[in-house]
Order: C-alpha cells, then sequence, then structure tokens
C-alpha cells in the first residue's frame, strides 16, 4: 500500500471502459487505492474521447470542476489520459487543472508518471508522441495490456478484451485514426491466453474490440488468422460461454467466413453492431466508406441468411457536409429496410485536421441536423419497438449484470427482490427483480412486457 488514493472518471467507447480498466488494475497493483469520490482522492484521472465536440466539451467542464476542488485542495494530482490527451498533447497543460497528460499509446507509463508527479509536485508531464509508429513502440504496450488485461482480483461475468488497435480506415469525419494511431492486430496467442486466464477467474462473456474488429488479421509463421479463427479457438476455452465482438465495418472480407463461425458455435452470440452511417452512396463516397447502400443491404441479407436469427445494430450520422434532402431520404430509406434491433445516430461534428473538417464545410444548419436526428430516431424506434415486441411471452437467458441504476417504474411489481438489468445474447436489455447474489450468473426469465429499448421480464 502506498497509500494514495486514486479516482478514475470515463468517457467514451468500449475502448476506453478498457483502457480505464486496466488502467485501475495496474494502480491497484502499485498500491493506489481506488475511490468513487473525487473529494477522497489524492489523484484524479479523466480518460476522454474526442470523438465529437460534445464529448470533449464535456471533459473541459469536468476539467473546470476539479480547478475549483483543486483550490483547496492543490495537492491533488490530475491526469488527462484517452484521446482528448492524443489530441491536444502538452497544451492541455495549460489548463490550471492539469498535471499529467498521456496518450492512449503511452498508457503503460501511467502508474511511473503519477508516482513522479506525486514525488515532484509542481512538475506536470506530457506524454504523447509516437503515435502512429505501428509495432516496435508496441512491446511495451502489449506488455501492459497482458498483464492487466485479466481482471483485477474482483469476480466479473463480462469483460473487454482488445483485439486491434488504432483504425487504417481514416473515414473523412473520424478522429480516432489520429488519436489511436495505426491498426495493429494483437498476436492470436496473446489474445486467446487472456481469454483463458480470464475464463479461469470467472468471466463468462467476452466482447472482443476493435474499431474494425472484422478486419482482424495476424499473420504468425505461414498461418493467418481472422477473426473467425479467433472465435473458433476462443469457442474452446472452458468456463467460457458468450463471446461477442464490436465494432463491424461492412466490407466483403472475412464476412462470411466470421458469419459462418457464428451460425456454427454456440458460444460466439448472434449480434453484429455493423455501422452503416449514411443510406446516400454520394455521402458515402464522401465519408470515404467503401460501399453502396445496396451492398450494405446485400451484406445484412447474407447475415441474415446465414444466421436467421441474428440482431444487428447500426450508427448514423446526420448533417454530413453537403447532406441534401434527398441524401437523408436515403438514409431514411436504409434504416427501415435494415431492421435494425437499435440504432444509434449523432448529428455530424466537425473534428480539427479531419479530411472532412479540412475539405467540407459544415454547411448542414444545426437545427436541419435536430430535426433529421429526431426523425430517423422515430423511425428505428418503431422498428425497434416491432422486434422487441416478438420476445413477449418468451422465455430467455440472460447473463445478469447486476442492480438496474435507474430502476424502471415499469418493471413488475416489487416481490422484495431489488430490480436487476441483465442482457441476452443478442444483447437486448432486460430488466427484472430477483436476489443480488444473481449477478454474474445466467438466469432464464420469461418476457412480460416490451418497449423499444428494454425488455421487462419475470424470474422463472
Ligand atoms: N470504429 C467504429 C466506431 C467509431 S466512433 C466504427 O467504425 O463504426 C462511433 C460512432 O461515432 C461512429 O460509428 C459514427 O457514427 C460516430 N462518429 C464518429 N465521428 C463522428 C463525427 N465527427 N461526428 C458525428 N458522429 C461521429
Ligand atoms: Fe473512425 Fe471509420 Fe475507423 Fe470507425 S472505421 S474508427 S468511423 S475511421
Ligand atoms: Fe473511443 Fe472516443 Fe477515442 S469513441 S476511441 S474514446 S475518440
Amino acid at each position: 500500500m502506498n497509500g494514495k488514493t486514486v479516482h478514475i472518471k470515463s468517457f467514451g467507447c468500449q475502448m476506453n471502459k478498457l483502457d480505464t480498466a486496466l488502467v485501475n488494475s495496474a494502480l491497484t497493483e502499485a498500491g493506489f487505492s481506488l475511490t468513487e469520490r473525487v473529494k477522497e482522492a489524492d489523484v484524479v484521472l479523466i480518460n476522454t474521447c474526442s470523438v465529437r465536440e460534445h464529448a470533449e466539451q464535456r471533459v473541459i467542464s469536468h476539467l473546470g470542476h476539479l480547478q475549483h476542488i483543486k483550490e483547496s485542495r492543490p495537492d491533488i494530482v490530475v491526469g488527462v489520459i484517452g484521446c482528448m490527451a492524443q489530441r491536444l498533447g502538452p497544451k492541455l497543460l495549460e489548463h490550471e487543472a492539469v498535471d499529467i497528460v498521456c496518450g492512449p499509446a503511452q498508457i503503460h507509463q501511467i502508474t511511473k508518471l503519477i508516482t513522479k508527479t506525486l514525488q515532484q509536485k509542481k512538475e506536470t508531464i506530457a506524454v504523447t508522441e509516437k503515435i502512429r509508429q505501428r509495432t516496435d513502440e508496441n512491446l511495451p504496450l502489449e506488455d501492459f495490456e497482458s498483464t492487466y488485461g485479466i481482471g483485477c482480483g474482483q469476480i466479473q461475468a463480462q469483460a473487454y478484451v482488445r483485439v486491434m488497435r488504432g483504425c487504417d480506415n481514416f473515414c473523412t469525419y473520424c478522429v480516432v485514426p489520429y488519436v489511436r494511431g495505426p491498426e495493429v492486430s494483437r498476436p492470436p496467442e496473446a489474445i486467446i491466453d487472456q481469454i483463458r486466464k480470464l475464463a479461469d477467474s470467472g468471466v463468462k462473456q467476452v466482447t472482443l474490440l476493435g474499431q474494425r474488429v472484422n478486419a482482424y488479421k495476424h499473420t504468425s509463421g505461414d498461418k493467418t488468422y481472422c477473426l473467425a479463427d479467433l472465435l473458433r479457438m476462443a469457442s474452446d476455452i472452458e468456463g467460457l460461454e458468450w463471446i461477442k465482438f464490436v465494432t463491424s465495418y461492412p466490407s466483403e472480407e472475412f464476412f462470411e467466413e466470421i458469419l459462418q463461425a457464428m451460425a456454427d458455435l454456440p458460444k460466439v452470440c448472434n449480434y453484429l453492431h455493423i455501422p452503416a452511417q449514411s443510406g446516400s452512396d454520394k455521402i458515402l463516397r464522401a465519408m470515404n466508406r467503401h460501399y453502396t447502400a445496396a451492398r450494405y443491404l446485400e451484406m445484412l441479407d447474407k447475415a441474415r441468411a446465414i444466421v436467421p436469427d441474428i440482431a444487428i445494430a447500426g450508427d448514423f450520422i446526420v448533417g454530413f457536409p453537403g447532406e441534401t434532402q434527398t441524401d437523408f431520404e436515403a438514409t431514411v430509406d436504409l434504416i427501415k429496410k435494415s431492421r435494425y434491433k437499435n440504432c444509434f445516430i449523432f448529428k455530424y461534428s466537425p473534428r480539427p485536421d479531419t479530411t472532412a473538417d479540412k475539405r467540407l464545410a459544415d454547411d448542414v444548419p444545426l437545427e436541419t441536423k435536430k430535426s433529421r436526428n429526431t426523425e430517423l430516431l422515430a423511425v428505428q424506434e418503431k422498428i425497434s419497438d416491432e422486434l422487441s415486441a416478438e420476445f413477449l411471452d418468451k422465455e430467455v437467458k440472460v447473463l445478469v449484470e447486476g442492480l438496474s441504476k435507474k430502476p424502471h417504474l415499469d418493471s413488475a411489481k416489487s416481490d422484495g427482490n431489488p430490480q436487476l438489468i441483465g442482457r441476452t445474447e443478442t444483447d437486448y436489455i432486460v430488466v427484472f427483480n430477483g436476489p443480488k447474489s444473481l449477478t454474474g450468473q445466467f438466469s432464464k426469465v420469461k418476457i412480460a412486457k416490451t418497449s423499444p429499448l428494454t425488455l421487462f421480464a419475470r424470474l422463472m
């Protein structure tokens, strides 16, 4: 025990959640203790996201809050990690609250940086260089990941496992390739070894992570491994029950192999998150997405032919530069035809230094972005509602995640048990009453009521 306490606040995607978990493990091992309360912390870390301006604004306002706390507790050490740390680099040190800036590729240094700052107060540090180097620089990172990616002792039913770092796709709107660096697939042995250790420690579900997880490709010796190979190897791991993977990019490479693995392997969940972003071929081209709406729909048809009960989710951006009413209508049409389980819809947010920001004017008015967003959500909500309704009176298996954070009024009337939240194989959220001890277990429930995004059930 070094006696110091750390609080970590995490923004952004699953990649960031995973990094937060890795940092938690590393710091715990170094003798720090974790706290949920900023007020009790000696060190506050913010794991940041740059994907939209709004995400960055939330971080800035959080830093303002910390600045305020620092006025009465000047000894507190504040570190900014994650994508915004990478994007803004040492410039972030100009913010009075910030002592440490550490990008995602340097995250293995975090314990050292914190220890150094705690020892020599007033000295600030930024390490964010070397983001676009490919392999050599990854060795310490790989080491960090294999060491701390196996949980930190407490029993958890689900774990994220990164299979790839970075992204090479350079969709013109997207900051991720700039802040997460080049695409690198981790060695299959390291991934499988990590999953085996997780399963040994009680993990029942792993979610494999990559920005284009279906592009996973690693050559060792004379064999090239793709995601389908990883799924097959992971399926053989005893104790592990469910395997999910996100996010898929609509590309034909490996597509059938992966879907076939899903169909063949009972442990691989029948769930695909495959964002289309737009239904207009003109906009897709301007986004540097390498498919047309028609090809995309063919892929969904193929997926449903290979895995008939597959649940598909998507993402869309509305108000990309040059998006006309006609382009938007093509998106509405695509969303109707895709029959997604659910969809995330975002208003285009220009990101500094991306190709879209440099070359294209953000010319769709905010009001139009808002109304298109609302309209798409309504179209999707109707579809989600119809698909959810098919679950009524059905029995489903759920992996129980724990207590429901925001209790739902709609759930079955209280029977003395708390309200639990779980997920089905196809990633539906299910709320039901049951003993807290079910956390981390599989349960059979019967669906009593449905809504677009949540199923309400009774324990069997
Ligand atoms: N690698 C994943 C996710 C990337 S970020 C993928 O390729 O699908 C998650 C989502 O944020 C994207 O799917 C996209 O819909 C949205 N997004 C990314 N950049 C954005 C921007 N500049 N403005 C609005 N939405 C954006
Ligand atoms: Fe961004 Fe495109 Fe890479 Fe996804 S595939 S992370 S949207 S550049
Ligand atoms: Fe994820 Fe946001 Fe970074 S979406 S990869 S945390 S920019």
